[in-house]
């Protein structure tokens, strides 16, 4: 097979999205729609450069590429079709070989599929994806001779009513030979209802040139769902969940329901991890063995080990959690937290850059900041670190086997020794010795035959 040089369409307004942003940036299982195509295409060109044309929003494209190396990028400025985009490219890539052509909104094509058509279609040839969608509205239709050789692409809104009827469609994946481009693309007319230079006419003008193309049907032609508006992103969104959920569950992931989980972004795990409806795994997640994730739960960025039990609608950002412990219900664990192995963190708890000690706990309505809590510590409930004096943050440090009593407020920055009891209800503001019992209450007063004011009042 010829050498394939591929290049990404990525220049285009994506005015049907009516979105502030560029379409191409629009999110897919938590990644802009060209991460997916760019990654699609690394794997096609091998070692080559990936070709990508840009246009409306180029800084914002290349900020969202960022360090990917392997990328040469090109520009169309004012943005005047597909075949006006490809030109732009032209003076980039070599006369020898094969073009592959990709469409930046095109973001469920996968490698395999892309190398099994190049395979298709001989190396002189024309090569483009169709096939036959039950609702082909938006797409260019395939015209076929009476004898089935493809003719040409009539772009939908340039259909007769008869070409309309047309099930066939092209899918947007274009190969061609190299070195015809520069001649085919310098033809191209923008004689059409948009005015545009449109690379699907290169069809006609090769048949002219008598060169044949191919038509190469897809099994599922949902592979190559082309993302123009809203309603086609949540339709791409849901076949990718679908397809990844699949992959999981081939590798032993077990969940109640495969509809109502979405994983954006990466997922390791163990054996008999197990999740309830409605998880949300974002970043990067590693779980344990026999993780147990709870309904609603949402998991960003996190490290979870074994035996682990994630209890329902409990938010996870940025932590370690380790094995044994549970978290939740309704716990909200933020960056930087390091939960020990075999400890609770209950309903209505909030961490940030905590360290909990091993089989410590704190099961109810807590803030819990900036602190290093030792192993065996009884958090009560209500207890609050208090780490920002409304300039800095401060630490608060726990030693082993303390006890907190409830709704007590350690004012950081403080220290508690080791096996210290504080008594329920202290404000705590200076570091407390080891052992023994501190408190700070104001003496419990009762005053008897009292009688409130409008009591007084009516005498
Ligand atoms: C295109 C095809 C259509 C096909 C469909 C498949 C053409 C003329 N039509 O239509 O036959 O059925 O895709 O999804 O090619 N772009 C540029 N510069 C431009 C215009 C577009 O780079 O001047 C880029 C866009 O950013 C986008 C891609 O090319 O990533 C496709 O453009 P779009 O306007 O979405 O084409 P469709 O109308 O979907
Ligand atoms: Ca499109």
């Amino acid at each position: 097979m010829a050498r394939v040089q591929v290049v990404i369409l990525a220049a285009g307004k994506g005015t049907r999205m009516r979105s502030a942003q560029p379409k191409v940036l629009q999110l897919l299982a938590g990644k802009p729609l060209l991460h997916h195509v760019l990654h699609t295409a690394q794997q096609v060109a091998d070692q080559e450069p990936v070709h990508l044309v840009v246009g409306h929003g180029a800084e914002l494209l290349q900020a969202s590429l960022g360090s990917v190396p392997g990328l040469v990028f090109h520009y169309q400025e004012p943005q005047r079709g597909t075949g006006d985009a490809l030109r732009c490219a032209l003076p980039g890539l070599a006369k020898e070989g094969r073009v592959l052509v990709l469409y930046g909104d095109v973001p469920l094509l996968q490698a395999q599929t892309l190398q099994a058509f190049l395979q298709h279609v001989p190396d002189d040839c024309v090569g483009l994806c169709s096939g036959e969608l039950p609702d082909p509205s938006g797409y260019g239709r395939i015209l076929r001779q009476e004898d089935g050789t493809v003719a040409g692409i009539q772009e939908e809104r340039d259909c007769s009513p008869r070409e309309r009827e047309i099930r066939e469609v092209n899918l947007g994946i274009l190969v061609l030979p190299a070195n015809r481009l520069e001649n085919w693309l310098g033809a191209l007319a923008p004689n059409n209802s948009q005015g545009e230079y449109y690379l699907t006419d290169l069809v006609s003008l090769a048949a002219q040139d008598g060169i044949k193309t191919i038509a190469y049907r897809l099994a599922d032609p949902r592979e190559a769902l082309g993302v123009n508006d809203a309603e086609q992103l949540s339709q791409a969104e849901r076949l990718l969940q679908a397809r990844q959920i699949r992959t999981l569950q081939q590798a032993g992931l077990r969940c109640a329901d495969p509809a109502r989980v979405d994983l954006r972004g990466s997922l390791e795990f163990g054996p008999d991890c197990y999740l309830e409806p409605n998880v949300i795994l974002e970043g990067r997640i590693e779980l344990g063995a026999r993780v147990r994730i709870g309904a609603g739960a949402i998991l960003r960025d996190a490290c979870i080990g074994n035996d682990v039990e994630i209890l329902p609608y409990s938010l996870l950002e940025g932590c370690k959690i380790d094995h044994g412990a549970r978290i939740g219900p309704f716990a909200r664990i933020r960056p930087g937290s390091e939960i020990g192995a075999n400890a609770h963190v209950g309903n209505f708890v909030e961490t940030k850059k905590l360290r909990l000690g091993a089989g410590s706990k704190a099961n109810h309505l807590s803030y819990l900041g900036d602190a290093e809590i030792g192993a065996q510590v009884n958090i009560g409930a209500g207890v609050i670190t208090c780490n920002y004096d409304g300039v800095e943050k401060h630490k608060t440090e726990i030693g082993d086997g303390v006890f907190v009593g409830s709704d007590t407020q350690l004012v950081a920055p403080v220290r508690v020794g080791a096996g210290a009891t504080i008594g329920a209800g202290s404000t705590i503001t200076r570091d407390v010795p080891a052992g023994g019992l501190t408190l700070s209450r104001s003496p419990q007063k009762s005053i008897p035959h009292w009688h409130g004011p409008r009591q007084a009042n009516k005498g």
